[in-house]
């Protein structure tokens, strides 16, 4: 099939989270599946071209057309394509707050478009990821009916509902989209226009990153609210949990980490503990050490480790190891507990890719306390580098981590449910007791979390099938 991705984030060009690895692995395991990728990115200021460039691609907006380059390079069997337009995307910024936001993500749509007929090249179907793209579909529907972009198939994924895309709507004008299209059963919510609202409504199929966060986004509690129209399109929405690009996490080959290790060689993964220890400067300890990468948002539930944290770090007989940004106060509150306990807590304010991989690979367990967590990727790296997962029971985490069961020693990670201060402090205590005091079934949970399969074969032949549905739907059109 030819297929086109579009996406803001894609590695190793630009990530800002998990959607940036998913772009750098599932195209890979599409064309070792014989398919024909090709990927649509921004050229943002960060990102250095190379390859062949098609100059004065036009860019056909309301009424007014923009001349736009953009640049081809394959590499791995994947076709990348960025758009260069200084205006939008001349900085390093992905998502980058201010006026032109919506013109920005609304002339990517449709440079996406206008790409496929300069170059000649129609897809069989466009897989759209996130808000950004939320566009395509409905232009599909709309300008591009009755012509030859109007037969291509769409798959709409969701990676994060909280973040959908609500701007002014005198955006419609700019884009060319038809105000008709101004209403609540399409991209209208609240008076605003919605881009992914937009997208659940026009894409052909819909899919989330897994199971349970598809149930999830169905409900009230989940739905940010977009449940309704989620479960009125039910029928056409099916959750993929994520795999992981097993080539870059990958503990017997991973050149971030001091000693290389696999399940039947554990011994080496003490080494990269101590080089983890002396790295963030934490006295070189046997005591269990407790690891975070994340992006420090709402959706982490990290102030609620912050609010348990004093109370942990003077109680229990452990380190924490804290790698992250976003939310300026917690970043001031972790460095002051840093302050406070410094042979016990190290933080580390910022992103930091090498740094995030010794943490998997030298930490005895991760920390994953998410209010709400579409798949989640750091519970499954963990799993890999035998670092145990400690969860709260929500998304993709539920899919992936089986919480240890002390009867019939099954399981390989740690799962709390209330997102609270006693559930925290608990079950980091649990994870404690088990390290201190049965080592042998702490060992048999690490095999049994290095055992499991999460490749993106079995993503990548799921979504082949949701393909093939959508293209079949698209034509009895
Ligand atoms: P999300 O996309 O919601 O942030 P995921 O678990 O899907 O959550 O993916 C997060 C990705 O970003 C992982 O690859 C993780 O290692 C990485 N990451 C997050 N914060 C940082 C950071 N500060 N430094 C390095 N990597 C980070
Ligand atoms: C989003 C979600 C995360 C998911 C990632 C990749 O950023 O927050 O849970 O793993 O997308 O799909």
């Amino acid at each position: 099939m030819k297929i086109l991705m579009v996406s803001p984030e894609c590695c190793p060009f630009a990530k800002v989270g998990g959607l940036g690895d998913v772009l750098g692995a599932l195209p890979k395991a599409l064309v070792s599946r014989g398919h024909d990728v090709h990927i649509f990115l921004p050229l943002y200021g960060s990102i250095k071209p190379k390859g062949r460039r098609y100059d004065n691609v036009v860019v056909h907006l309301g009424g007014h057309e923009r001349i736009c380059s953009i640049w081809e390079y394959a590499q791995d069997g994947v076709f990348f394509y960025f758009v260069e337009y200084q205006q939008y995307f001349g900085d390093a910024s992905v998502y980058k707050d201010g006026d032109q936001k919506a013109e920005r993500f609304a002339f990517f749509c449709r440079s996406a478009l206008d790409m496929c007929t300069s170059l000649d090249w129609i897809p069989d179907v466009i897989h759209c990821h996130d808000w950004t793209t939320g566009l395509i579909p409905v232009f599909l529907n709309t300008t591009e009916r009755g012509k030859l972009l109007g037969k291509v198939a769409t798959v709409y994924t969701i990676h994060n509902l909280e973040h959908q895309g609500i701007f002014p709507a005198d955006i419609l004008a700019y884009a060319g989209i038809p105000f008709s299209e101004f209403h609540a059963n399409s991209l209208e919510s609240m008076g605003y226009v919605n881009f992914m609202k937009g997208a659940l409504y026009h894409a052909t199929k819909l899919t989330t990153v897994s199971p349970h966060y598809a149930q999830e986004i169905q409900t009230a509690a989940f739905g940010c609210g977009l449940d309704p129209i989620l479960k009125f399109k039910a029928g056409d929405l099916i959750g993929i949990l994520n795999g992981i690009d097993d080539k870059q996490w990958n503990p017997c080959t991973d050149p971030n980490i001091v000693a290389n290790f696999s399940a039947e060689y554990l011994q080496p993964k003490k080494c990269c503990k101590r080089d983890l220890q002396r790295t963030m400067g934490l006295p070189e300890s046997s005591v269990p050490l407790f690891g975070i990468v994340s992006r420090m948002y709402w959706q982490k539930g990290l102030d609620v480790v912050l609010n348990v944290l004093p109370f942990v770090l003077q109680n229990l007989s452990l380190q924490m190891v804290v790698v992250g940004c976003g939310e300026p106060d917690w970043e001031y509150r972790f460095r002051c507990l840093e302050a406070q306990f410094p042979d016990k807590l190290r933080v580390f304010i910022g992103y930091n890719e090498p740094l995030s991989h010794k943490i998997e690979a030298g930490s005895d367990f991760f920390l994953m306390p998410s209010r709400f967590e579409p798949c989640g990727l750091n519970q499954m790296y963990s799993m890999r580098y035998g670092t145990l997962p400690i969860v709260r029971a929500t998304g993709g985490l539920v899919d992936t981590v089986e919480s240890l069961n002390e009867k019939t020693e099954t399981g390989c990670g740690f799962v709390f449910y209330d997102l609270t201060n006693d559930a925290i402090y608990n079950t980091i205590g649990w994870a404690c007791s088990i390290y201190y005091d049965k080592p042998e079934l702490l060992a048999k949970m690490q095999r049994a979390g290095m055992a499991k399969n999460f490749s993106w074969e079995t993503a990548a032949i799921q979504y082949e099938n949701v393909y093939r549905w959508a293209v079949q739907q698209r034509s009895l059109l």
